[in-house]
């Protein structure tokens, strides 16, 4: 423990908010619209109770799972936040900072396309600890192929493809404080550095940020991506493919047929769509329709009984986005490291009072409603 950080989630948000530049703090703070679903994301798992079992054996526990052939330490993983760079508050290099709090505590790290430094630089710092690579499809199918090699050839060992925000969420705190970062050209390293992006541009970004970021803002989404396109993004990459922000069952049939490695259940922390269902309450749909095919969990999860529960309705990992953030900005890299310790030590306590021996063998059955 770090003595000077904060050992609740909400003594976490609240330094956080204190520390945040005001702008930065309703960017990552904030969600869409009245942020009912973003709430709602929260409140899901107050719905959902353990049953405790006693004598039961716990006296080791084993909190890891596995992914695409892969034993990883524990359940918990990094999820991506386009502009964790400036959470540094110090120095703007979150991504950086992350990276080596998440190979300091194992945790893999799901790097976004909107970064502060390139992938590639990312990938270094995580060194042995499992990266990710988080991909926003552009509008340009030559840059979306670019990323995805530069990708492969850093070292990241997924493609998450994010569906859920082919164009940015109705957001009224960001509306009413102009505070977009990527339109001020932060956190667009990996289009700068792009080769293919470069291309598109009659003078370098360097030279000419306001042109470059304007032309970012033009190809950064594509509305026009239908399930016919699944065949091609899946064709990009030998590396495990997940479809980010998949809720509907259906969805997760098509992309299970469509042959994609893995999906990642989420809205996205509530910043895309307002008014949608909860996340959590989605999770046992998707993971029936997925059959063999794992599923990653984000949205909403604040401490270590939530990913217990995510893990009961059958998540094989969880996420988490804000608390990490926050973390950062209050403690920088020690601060992420505590978050995660954290959550890890408090998972571990509860699976033993509660007596279970593994996280892998958390069941539906284990969970009741909460009347
Ligand atoms: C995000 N999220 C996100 N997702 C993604 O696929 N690419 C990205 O670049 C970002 N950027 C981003 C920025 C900020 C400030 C936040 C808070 C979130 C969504 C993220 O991966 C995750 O789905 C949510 O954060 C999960 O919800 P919680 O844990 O924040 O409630």
């Amino acid at each position: 423990k770090v003595p000077e950080l904060p050992m609740s989630y909400g003594e976490l948000e609240r330094r956080a908010e204190q520390v945040m530049p005001p702008e930065l703090w309703s960017y990552v703070a904030g969600g869409a619209g009245d942020e009912r679903t973003q709430n709602a994301n929260v409140t899901a798992f107050e719905r959902w109770g353990l049953m405790p079992r006693m004598l039961a054996g716990a006296a080791e526990r084993d909190l890891s799972t596995e992914l695409f052939g892969r034993r990883l330490p524990t359940p918990l993983m990094l999820a991506p936040v386009g502009v964790i760079g400036l959470c540094d508050l110090a120095e703007g290099r979150g991504d950086l900072v992350t990276a080596r709090a998440a190979a300091a505590t194992g945790v893999p790290m799901i790097a976004s396309t909107l970064s502060q430094d390139p992938m590639e630089d990312v990938a270094r710092e995580l060194g042995d600890t499992p990266g990710w690579f988080q991909l926003y499809p552009p509008n340009d199918p030559e840059l979306t192929e670019s990323l995805v090699r530069r990708a492969e050839a850093a070292g990241y060992s997924a493609i998450v493809v994010t569906l859920d925000t082919l164009t940015l969420g109705w957001r009224p705190r960001d509306l009413s404080l102009a505070s977009f970062p990527q339109l001020k050209g932060q956190c667009l390293a990996n289009y700068f550095s792009d080769p293919v992006f470069r291309s598109r541009l009659a003078v370098p970004p360097e030279e000419d940020p306001e042109a470059a970021t304007g032309h970012w803002a033009m190809i950064f989404g594509n509305q026009r991506l239908t399930w016919d396109d699944l065949a091609w993004l899946r064709s990009l990459t030998s590396l495990p493919v997940l479809l980010k922000g998949i809720c509907s069952p259906e969805d997760a049939r098509r992309a299970v047929d469509g042959g994609v490695d893995g999906l990642y259940c989420s809205n996205h922390g509530g910043r895309q769509a307002n008014g949608g269902l909860p996340a959590l309450d989605c999770l046992p749909e998707v993971v029936d329709a997925a059959g063999e095919v794992p599923v990653v969990f984000d949205s909403g999860v604040r401490g270590a009984p939530d990913v217990v529960k995510a893990l009961a309705l059958g998540a094989r990992a969880v996420a988490v986005g804000r608390p990490y953030s926050y973390g950062l900005a209050v403690g920088g890299q020690a601060g992420v490291e505590h978050v995660l310790r954290c959550l890890l030590a408090e998972l571990d306590l509860t699976l033993a009072i509660d007596g279970y021996a593994s996280t892998a063998s958390l069941t539906r059955g284990d969970l009741r409603p909460v009347r």
